[in-house]
């Protein structure tokens, strides 16, 4: 099957696509870890119902609603506030891989239909994370069934090799991971050379 970048206006000129946004929420910080480690970055992701990383956001009709609004509303339910998000946050959409897990898993008679992924980065203020962090446990609808809980990633190396490698050893949903790498490298969280040896620890 196609695979690759769409635009957003390719993306929703697709007939009978099913479509799915999610959000890469992060921030600055002065922060130190353990009062010494510049922590630099803050990037929320979330442990999902499957034991999987992800992404905030889930499946949207454009019959129904906007792209953005339909982010928006999914942000709502899992994170428990609204965070308004709009086109021009929109970084990419492409075709979701085929999996076998995904369609031996879906018993909804759309599942033989393509799945776009829309991808969105949004920066935050510090103080808006800590807030969405808040709400997610204590006010969002989804905490504990389809949101486990949100994770910050370690956007860092440590000397002992803990940090960014051992998290990308993890297992993430879809093309969350290269989602992740690619938004770090194009936004200057991470050098080149950073992510090269975090990567060379997740392999290792
Ligand atoms: N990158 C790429 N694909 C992703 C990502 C991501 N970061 N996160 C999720 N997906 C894929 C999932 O595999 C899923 O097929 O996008 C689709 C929708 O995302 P979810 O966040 O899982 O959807 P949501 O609307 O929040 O619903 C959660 O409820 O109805 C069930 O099984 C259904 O998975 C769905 C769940
Ligand atoms: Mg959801
Ligand atoms: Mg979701």
């Amino acid at each position: 099957m196609a695979s690759g970048h769409l635009s957003r206006e390719e993306a929703l000129a697709c007939e009978g696509c099913r479509h799915a946004c999610h959000v890469m929420l992060y921030c600055d910080t002065d922060a130190r870890l353990f009062g010494r480690k510049p922590i630099k970055h803050v990037i929320l992701m979330q442990m999902r119902f499957d034991g999987l990383l992800g992404f905030p956001g889930g499946f949207v009709d454009p019959q129904e609603e906007t792209l953005e609004a339909g982010l928006t509303r999914e942000l709502s339910e899992e994170l428990g506030l609204a965070l308004p998000i709009s086109e021009e946050h929109h970084v990419e959409a492409r075709y979701a891989p085929a999996s076998p897990s995904s369609s031996s898993s879906s018993s909804s008679s759309s599942s033989s239909s393509s799945l776009i992924l829309h991808f969105y980065v949004k920066k935050l203020t510090e103080e808006q994370i800590r807030e969405v962090e808040l709400a997610a446990v204590s006010t969002a609808a989804d905490h504990g069934h389809e949101v486990l809980g949100m994770v910050r990633v370690p956007v860092y190396a440590l000397k002992a090799g803990g940090g960014l490698g051992p998290f990308l050893s993890h297992a993430f949903i879809g093309n969350a991971r290269s989602q992740l790498l690619d938004s770090m490298l194009r936004l200057n969280l991470v050098t080149p050379h950073e992510l090269h040896r975090a990567l060379a620890h997740a392999l290792s």
